[in-house]
């Protein structure tokens, strides 16, 4: 199958052009600089040139404090780009798929959210790919919207990147505990998606690495994991002041029987911390 990988330049958009090539699709990997998805007739021209069965959209705006103050603009990527994205996709017979994220939830349930719960996202992040999603699902009726959380891997801005950097210049750092979710390692959401477009279980699925953890105790991991010495001191949200407020307890589960089950979140960690020590030494 011919697959395109549209913001293959992003941490998810590299591991899905990686997993794609290993599961012997005919890839097509085209970075925001070749492709621009908020460009009609940029989306036309690729999907008519390309003609792929299936186009994988990990091109968003992913600043989510950014956000707050730009909601018109994360909108015109995550939401209106997408939709043009997911028409173009159906006008050629291709299935799209549309990555979306735990910050849909409000985070004030105990439980698991599962695939039929009501999103209601507290941040304009939240709002912009709830949008996204509804727009994609209208837009092509062979759709995946793929909600992940808390990723992490190669090439892109991410947790365990800012903790290791803090980890070597400081002996301590303050950590929420009151929000708990699920880190995802993005080689794994990558396969998954992989996976998925080959299939026609269209429809919402919740993929996230398995376990839950609050920030601070994955900070407790990455340290020890990597083995630095850092102390971790646990804060609370509202002692650290972000722009855009997060759901408390995001965790992601899944309804559906044919669900993709995702390594523990350590696992996924240690799979990274690796990753990363092969490209630094090649
Ligand atoms: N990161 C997380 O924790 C997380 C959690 C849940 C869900 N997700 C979702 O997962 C997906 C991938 O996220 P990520 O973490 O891989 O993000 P990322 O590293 O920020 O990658 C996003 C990519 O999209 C590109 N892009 C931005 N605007 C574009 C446009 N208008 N046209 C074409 N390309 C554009 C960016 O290019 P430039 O850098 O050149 O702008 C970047 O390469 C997103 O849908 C995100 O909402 C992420």
């Amino acid at each position: 199958m011919r697959t395109l990988v549209v913001g293959a330049g992003g941490m998810l958009g590299r591991q899905v052009t990686a997993a794609c090539h290993e599961r012997d699709h005919e890839v097509v990997a085209l970075a925001h600089a070749a492709l621009e998805i908020t460009n009609p007739a940029a989306v036309d021209a690729a999907l008519s040139r390309y003609r792929p069965d299936a186009v994988v959209n990990c091109a968003a705006f992913t600043d989510v404090d950014g956000a707050e103050d730009d909601e018109a603009g994360a909108m015109r990527v995550n939401d209106e780009g997408a939709a043009l994205l997911a028409a173009a996709a159906a006008s050629v017979g291709a299935k799209v798929l549309y990555p979306s994220s735990d910050y849909v939830f409000d985070g004030t349930r105990s439980e698991p959210y599962v695939e039929s719960d009501l999103p209601s996202p507290l941040s304009a992040y939240g709002r912009t790919k709830q949008a996204g999603e509804t727009s994609v699902a209208v837009a092509n009726p062979r759709h995946f919207i793929v909600r992940s959380s808390w990723l992490f891997g190669l090439g892109g801005k991410n947790f365990v990147e800012t903790m290791l950097r803090l980890g070597s210049e400081q002996p301590e750092v303050l950590v929420v505990s009151d929000q708990i979710g699920c880190p995802t390692y993005t080689r794994h959401l990558g396969e998954a998606c992989a996976l998925l477009v080959e299939g026609e279980a269209f429809g919402i699925h919740h993929v996230a690495g398995g376990g839950e953890c609050s920030w601070y105790e994955f900070a407790q991991e990455i340290f020890d994991q990597a083995g630095v010495e850092c102390r971790v001191m646990s804060a609370t949200t509202g002692m650290l002041a972000r722009k855009a407020p997060r759901p408390a307890h995001s965790v992601l589960g899944s309804e559906r029987s044919d669900a993709i089950v995702l390594p523990h979140w350590s696992s996924g960690l240690a799979a990274y911390l690796a990753e990363r020590a092969l490209e630094a030494a090649a």
